[in-house]
């Protein structure tokens, strides 16, 4: 299936952008249980969404500077888990990416979605009520539209769009966060989220969905496991004390270290082992908050977000991490096993960022999820060790990792 059988990947050589990732979508889907059917379904859209630019060949640079991955591919897979349920696969991708300009990447997005809509039947309204608050004219980084498929069993996948509360400036995020939910009928749901650093998007699921939400991520600099712990509003939701531990086991701190000496190991970075006295950091946790009820103004769903590719040595660490927690949660440790060699041949222990982050979702009414984004890495592969991203440069800035760019050094 995933050969020169493959009718979908066929056309494309694995040296193009669409080619190396229909074929880990492939991949991918027969390590989960889709059907073949199912599986080149899924490729054929994948490439129709990326447009223009799967057929773009890897050894050009990646099509636009996207802040959806590592190494800019626009694409990402996750494999979510949940106990007594099959994994669902997703992919996560940016239509518009190789359009010049945010503005047209926007559009190119906005198109695409607008043709899965008609496609698969589903209305695009929410979206469309929020457009003028995300899709400025002359908008900010570090992203305009992203979707992501939830690629189930039948061929129609269920549909979220990931939108750029900074998309009018940095310091406007808060409050378009705010009016967005408040034009979708949330009127109380911006003050029930907890303190933050940035809004780093705003997401809405479309077509079908049993409860759609709305879902807000939140960036948090220097959090520690107690503190994650604090950060969710749900009414009935998880004991803190759950969330501190996936912290700790998906950062690599489960090993009774106190709190003090695990800051330091998370946050001090290469600067402290290498006495550099360069400020490093690493990417912050997000949390992301869910709401579905409009008369309820507590979030419905919280997740946790650790990109544990800055907080690993390797891949190998990393896979660690994942399968410890899938055997915490009851789930097949080997469910990510396969799904990283599906998507990746190397070694884990030859690269970091493979594994992107791991999440642990909760929604009411639901058993929790435990997530695992996978990179496609189709045009770079990070070099184990330990490398936090160095502050400042202003692509970083830009790509929301550090606070608002500072008036640039003389
Ligand atoms: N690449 C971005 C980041 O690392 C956005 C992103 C991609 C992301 N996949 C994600 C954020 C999964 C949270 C969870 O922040």
């Amino acid at each position: 299936m995933t050969g020169p059988g493959s009718r979908v990947t066929g056309a494309l050589p694995a040296t193009t952008l669409g080619g190396h990732a229909a074929r880990q979508l492939l991949r991918l889907g027969e390590s989960v249980g889709l059907s073949a059917a199912d599986s080149e379904s899924y490729a054929r859209t994948l490439l129709e969404a990326l447009g223009p630019v799967a057929r773009r060949p890897l050894e050009l640079p990646p099509p636009s500077q996207s802040f959806l991955s590592d190494d800019h591919t626009p694409v990402e897979f996750s494999l979510s888990c949940e106990p007594g349920a099959p994994p669902s696969l997703r992919v996560l991708l940016e239509p518009g990416a190789g359009e010049q300009g945010l503005a047209r990447n926007g559009r190119t997005g906005l198109r695409a979605l607008r043709e899965m809509a008609q496609r698969w039947g589903f209305t695009t309204d929410p979206l469309d009520e929020l457009e003028d608050l995300f899709f400025p004219s002359s908008p900010h980084g570090p992203l305009a539209l992203w979707c992501a498929l939830e690629l189930r069993p039948g061929g129609v996948p269920k549909v979220k769009a990931y939108l750029n509360p900074a998309a009018s400036g940095p310091g406007r995020a808060a409050k378009t966060v705010r009016k967005a939910l408040k034009r979708l009928g949330h009127r109380e749901a911006f003050a029930s989220l907890p303190d933050s650093d940035r809004h780093l998007f705003f997401a809405l699921d479309l077509g079908d969905w049993a409860e759609p939400r709305a879902k807000v991520y939140l960036a948090h600099d220097d959090l520690s496991a107690t503190e994650a712990g604090t950060l969710c509003r749900m009414d009935d939701g998880p004991d803190p004390a759950e969330i501190e531990e996936f912290f700790r086991i998906a950062a690599g701190h489960d090993t009774g270290t106190a709190e003090g000496e695990l800051e330091a190991g998370a946050y001090g970075g290469r600067a402290a082992e290498e006495g550099s006295g360069s400020r490093v950091v690493r990417r912050p946790v997000q949390t992301c908050h869910a709401f579905t009820d409009t008369g309820a103004g507590l979030p419905s769903g919280f997740t946790l977000y650790v990109p544990v590719r800055d907080y690993a040595r390797h891949d190998g660490e990393a896979l660690v991490r994942a399968t410890t927690l899938l055997g915490r949660y009851g789930l097949d440790p080997a469910l990510v096993l396969r799904a990283s060699t599906a998507v990746s041949e190397r070694r884990p222990e030859d690269g970091v960022g493979l594994v992107a982050y791991l999440g642990l979702a909760h929604q009411r009414g639901r058993p929790p999820r435990v997530t695992t984004y996978l990179s496609s890495e189709a045009y770079e592969v990070r070099p184990p060790g330990p490398a936090p991203v160095a502050r400042p440069a202003a692509p970083l800035a830009v790509a929301g990792l550090s606070p608002a760019p500072s008036p640039a050094v003389p």
